[in-house]
């Protein structure tokens, strides 16, 4: 089929004084001087509620950017209705009308959109001009587009068939509905997460992170106006449980795309598993979830590359990543002059707010995350076993602002080197070197979760060893560059064990949860 070909979109650089930058600015501007309202959509409707909730930037908390009107049961069930409702036509539609309307969606992103898109993340989920842009415009348009790219190539793969015999396989949607439970941390996940199985043919209800419903109204706004008819998918703010009691026990449960914590998405397993007597087919259960990514260096790294990968890798949007690097092991032959480069670095790191480009770090999401990130700092200053060697300062007090945190661990099992902290702490272990081999195993041992994880040599018997030795430790595994930063079409993104069911978001991998397929076959 010769849809568009897939490529993905440039990234701006947003230089001092560019044009894309004052746009960009202005747009900052005017989303910070009014108070929006945001409707849920449901069947493409806007539905209000007498439950406002306010919106507040994570890094000035006192500030107003508008309120969301939170549901009940009833919106939930509204919801499901709608989208049982769209489903015949939608799932009959040919798949190049589909097509269009998601790669419409792109370009609507890339285009006009974009200065909305980036800001509504930007001052919704504090996170930067640079890191918005690589995820609320680039990876949510590059995930629009090579979703239609998999689609079309799924639809290409077809069996074999023989003199007087033809096969072929159908790619139908699921029967019912599938639920969309959406994080905070990447604007791209929570649009990717109702469409993909959307653009395979299936309806939707999208349940986004109570912290990052600006930016999910403004997707909703482009897949409108590049035409999704209504009750396709359908745009809830309720609160977890809520929703979780009306979609697990409704006979039309079709699956769920999640991408959220472990606790969370084993709840739902499990409740999922106690309602399997109701439904008509077995779920589509596809969870992406924690992580505790790593980064390895033997002693042959290059001290300068890895310095480069801790810092980027831990403190891009304050460590709020699934991906980001949040334990490091260095062998102590190199760590003096990895410690140098690396704290020099970190000189010249800024935290502030968004609004001032020059900040790197901004604010953590919420007040929830920030004491839960405060106490491990705290912990680890009166700890034997750490050491707070950089950053350690956390003030509430205009927004949510933890310094980016080094924490030097005496034991490989020391707190912060196990537990997921989803925050600017990045802990490092410094190991003999004649025992490398026993702390490659600790890697893994230590380690409930497999997402990313990096490497970092220069020695190719020993990348191939450690490449071995880790096969289990992360579903996406970096040789000498940092964890985090992975391109849709180029790195297909998902980890095993407690990560999720590693079915590769932006890849056919993913779609492939997303269609029940019957295959005819016709004697001639
Ligand atoms: N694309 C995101 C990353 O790899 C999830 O950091």
């Amino acid at each position: 089929f010769n849809v568009p070909v897939a490529k993905n979109e440039p990234v701006r650089t947003y230089a001092p004084g560019s044009g894309e930058r004052k746009s960009l600015q202005a747009k900052l501007a005017e989303l910070r001087s009014v108070e929006v309202e945001l409707p849920m959509i449901i069947a493409g409707k806007e539905v209000t509620t007498d439950r406002r909730r306010r919106i507040a930037p994570p890094h000035d908390h006192q500030h107003t950017l508008g309120y969301f009107f939170e549901g009940d049961s009833s919106h939930v069930q509204m919801a499901i209705d709608a989208a049982l409702d769209a489903k015949k036509a939608w799932a009959d539609m040919g798949w190049q009308h589909r097509a269009a309307i998601f790669l419409k969606a792109a370009d609507l992103l890339a285009g006009p959109y974009r200065d909305k898109m980036n800001a509504a993340t930007m001052l919704g989920q504090s996170k930067n001009a640079f890191q918005a842009e690589i995820d609320a415009a680039c990876e949510l348009a590059d995930f629009f587009r090579y979703g239609v790219k998999c689609m079309t190539d799924i639809y290409q793969m077809q069996p074999e068939s023989s003199a007087g015999i033809w096969n072929y396989n159908e790619y139908r949607p699921l029967e019912g509905f599938v639920f969309a439970l959406t994080p905070f941390n990447f604007t791209s996940i929570a649009g990717n997460l109702p469409s993909a199985p959307v653009m395979m043919g299936n309806v939707a209800v999208w349940k986004p992170s109570n912290t990052s419903v600006y930016s999910a109204a403004v997707i909703m706004e482009i897949l409108q106006e590049a035409g999704l008819p209504e009750g396709v998918i359908n745009l809830v703010y309720v609160a977890g449980p809520v929703a979780g009691e009306v979609i697990f026990s409704h006979p039309d449960f079709a699956g769920i795309h999640f991408t959220g914590s472990t606790a969370v998405f084993q709840n739902i397993w499990k409740t999922i598993g106690e309602n399997i007597y109701k439904y008509k087919a077995y779920p589509r259960i596809v969870g992406e979830t924690g992580g505790k990514d790593f980064i390895f260096a033997d002693p042959t790294a290059d001290p300068q590359a890895l310095a480069v990968a801790m810092l980027r890798g831990a403190f891009e949007y304050q460590g709020q990543k699934c991906s980001a690097a949040s334990r490091v092991y260095v062998p102590e032959s190199i760590w003096a002059d990895v410690r140098g480069r690396f704290e020099k670095m970190m000189g010249t790191v800024k935290m502030g707010p968004v609004e001032d480009f020059t900040n790197f770090v901004n604010a953590v999401i919420d007040e929830k995350s920030f004491d839960k990130l405060a106490a491990y700092i705290e912990r680890a200053k009166s700890s034997k076993d750490a050491q707070v060697i950089w950053g350690g300062k956390c003030d509430k007090s205009v927004g949510y602002f933890i310094e980016p945190t080094v924490i030097l661990a005496a034991k490989a099992d020391y707190e912060t080197m196990v537990d997921e902290l989803f925050g600017p702490v990045l802990t490092v272990y410094v190991y003999e070197d004649r025992k490398l081999d026993e702390t490659l195993a600790l890697v893994d041992q230590t380690s409930m979760y497999a997402l990313t994880g990096a490497i970092f040599s220069q020695d190719r018997y020993s990348i191939e060893r450690m490449t071995k030795r880790l096969e289990n430790a992360a579903g996406n595994f970096y040789i000498n560059d940092k964890p985090t930063g992975a391109v849709v079409g180029q790195q297909p993104f998902g980890g095993a064990r407690g990560s999720g069911t590693n079915d590769k978001a932006g890849s056919v991998f993913n779609m492939l949860r997303w269609t029940s397929i019957r295959t005819v076959k016709e004697t001639f």
